[in-house]
C-alpha cells in the first residue's frame, strides 16, 4: 500500500529533504505552499511535475497556517497517513522583530493543526501520525549536554512558541491518544539553507569575496556555540520517529559543538582566504538575548531509533563553502554577460 504524507512547510530546507526521502520511499508526497508573488518553490522544482501529466510528481496546496479552515480543508482533501508539520518563521533574530507574527504562526499554527488532526481522526476513523518540528532554542541557556530530561529555557520569542507548540503536541497525545512525535533538533544546515543563517550567510560570503562580488562579511556574536549537523541526516530521524510503534520525543543532534568563529574561521580557509580581512562586527546582528551553547545528547534516538548523523562538520563547511562558491561563479559570469545586475551584494553582507 503507498503511503501518503503530507508536508506543511515543503518549500523550507528541511521540506525538500524530507519530500526526497519520502519520494524515494515510494510515498505519495503532497506538500503546501504559501500564496507569494514570486514563485517560492526553488527548493522542490526538480520534483515538481505538470500535474497533467501521468505522474503528477509532488502534489501542492495552498495554505497557511495562519488560516485554520484551510489547514483543516487540505487535511480531508489529502487524507495523509502522515503530516510532517516544519513549517514556522524560522528565524530566531526575526522573532524579536515579529514576535506576535512568529507566535501565531510557530504556536497557534501548530494548535490549528493538530486541533484539526484530532477532528480529522475522528470523524474518519483513520491513524494519522503526526510530526512536530521542535528545536534545540527551547532550551535557551540551559546548559550543555541538552537531552530529552534537560529543562527549557527558551531566550527568543522564537524558542517560547516552538516550546508552546512542543507542550500542545505532548497534551494532545496524552489527552486524545494522537500518534504525535516531537523531534527536538539542534541546528541543521546545507546548500539550501536559507542565506540570512550564519552557516549560509558565511558560505554565501566566501564564495562571493573569493569572486571579487564582495568585501566585507558583516556579523554579530562570533562565540556563540551551536551544534551543526546536516539536513539531509536530520529529516530521516523524523521519517524514523512516525514509523515506531508508540509515539514519543527525541533529541537529534551530532553532540559536537562549535563557535560561530571556529566555523568561519574554516570555511574562509576552506577558500583559500584569511577572514580578518573580511568579517566585520555589526551590532545590528546581536540578539536582545542570546543562546550561548548548544551541544545535543542523542543517545535516546541511537538507541531506539538506531539513527546517527553521517556528515561530520568540517565535511558539511566543505560542501557548502564549495556549493556556495560555484554559485558565486555563476552570477559572476551572468553579471558579467549583462543578464544580472549583482546589486543583492548589499544585501548579502548584510542580511540578518
Ligand atoms: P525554513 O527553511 O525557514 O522553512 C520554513 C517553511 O515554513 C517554509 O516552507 C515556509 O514557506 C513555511 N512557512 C513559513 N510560514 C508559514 C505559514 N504561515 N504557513 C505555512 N507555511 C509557512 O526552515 P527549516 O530550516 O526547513 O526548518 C524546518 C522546521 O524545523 C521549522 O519549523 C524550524 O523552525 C524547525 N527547526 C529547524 C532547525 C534548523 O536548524 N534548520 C532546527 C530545529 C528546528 P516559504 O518558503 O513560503 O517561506
Ligand atoms: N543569523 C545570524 N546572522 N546569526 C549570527 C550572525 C549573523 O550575522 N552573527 C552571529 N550569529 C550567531 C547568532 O547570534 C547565533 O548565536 C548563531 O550565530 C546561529 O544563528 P542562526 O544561524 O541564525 O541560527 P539559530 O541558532 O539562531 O537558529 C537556528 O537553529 C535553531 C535550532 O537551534 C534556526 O534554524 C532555528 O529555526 C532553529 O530552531
Amino acid at each position: 500500500m503507498t503511503k501518503r504524507a503530507l508536508i506543511i512547510g515543503i518549500t523550507g530546507q528541511d521540506g525538500s529533504y524530507l519530500a526526497e526521502l519520502l519520494a524515494g520511499k515510494l510515498y505519495d508526497v503532497h506538500g503546501v505552499i504559501r500564496r507569494s508573488s514570486l514563485f517560492n518553490t526553488d527548493r522542490i522544482d526538480h520534483m515538481y511535475c505538470d500535474p497533467h501529466s501521468q505522474n503528477p510528481g509532488v502534489r501542492l496546496h495552498y495554505g497557511d497556517l495562519t488560516d485554520a479552515s484551510t489547514v483543516r480543508r487540505v487535511l480531508e482533501d489529502v487524507k495523509p497517513d502522515e503530516v510532517y508539520n516544519l513549517a514556522a518563521q524560522s528565524h530566531v533574530r526575526v522573532s524579536f522583530d515579529m514576535p506576535e507574527y512568529t507566535a501565531d504562526v510557530v504556536a497557534m499554527g501548530t494548535l490549528r493543526i493538530i486541533e484539526a488532526l484530532r477532528d480529522h481522526v475522528i470523524h474518519s476513523s483513520r491513524a494519522v501520525r503526526y510530526y512536530q518540528a521542535g528545536s534545540s532554542e527551547m532550551f535557551g541557556s540551559a546548559p550543555p549536554p541538552q537531552n530529552e530530561k534537560t529543562p527549557f529555557y527558551p531566550r527568543s520569542p522564537y524558542g517560547v512558541s516552538k516550546l508552546a507548540a512542543h507542550w500542545f503536541s505532548i497534551n494532545y497525545r496524552e489527552a486524545y491518544n494522537l500518534f504525535i512525535c516531537n523531534g527536538i533538533l539542534f541546528n541543521h544546515e546545507s546548500p539550501r539553507r536559507g542565506e540570512t543563517f550564519v552557516t549560509r550567510k558565511v558560505t554565501r560570503a566566501v564564495g562571493r569575496i573569493s569572486q571579487g562580488l564582495q568585501d566585507k562579511l558583516y556579523l554579530g556574536n562570533l562565540s556563540a556555540r551551536r551544534d551543526w549537523g546536516y539536513a539531509a541526516d536530520y529529516v530521516e530521524a523524523m521519517w524514523l520517529m512516525l514509523q515506531q510503534d508508540e509515539p514519543d520525543d527525541f533529541v537529534i543532534a551530532t553532540g559536537e559543538t562549535h563557535s560561530v568563529g571556529e566555523l568561519v574561521e574554516l570555511a574562509f580557509a576552506e577558500a583559500g582566504l584569511d577572514w580578518r580581512r573580511h568579517v566585520v562586527i555589526d551590532q545590528r546582528y546581536l540578539r536582545p538575548t542570546e543562546v550561548d551553547n548548544l551541544c545535543g545528547d542523542a543517545a535516546k534516538a541511537t538507541d531506539q531509533l538506531g539513527w546517527r548523523p553521517r556528515v561530520t562538520f568540517p565535511e558539511l563547511i566543505t560542501m557548502m563553502v564549495a556549493h556556495d562558491c560555484k554559485l558565486a561563479q555563476s552570477e559572476q559570469a551572468l553579471s558579467q554577460a549583462g543578464f544580472i545586475t549583482p546589486a543583492r551584494g548589499a544585501a548579502m553582507a548584510g542580511g540578518n
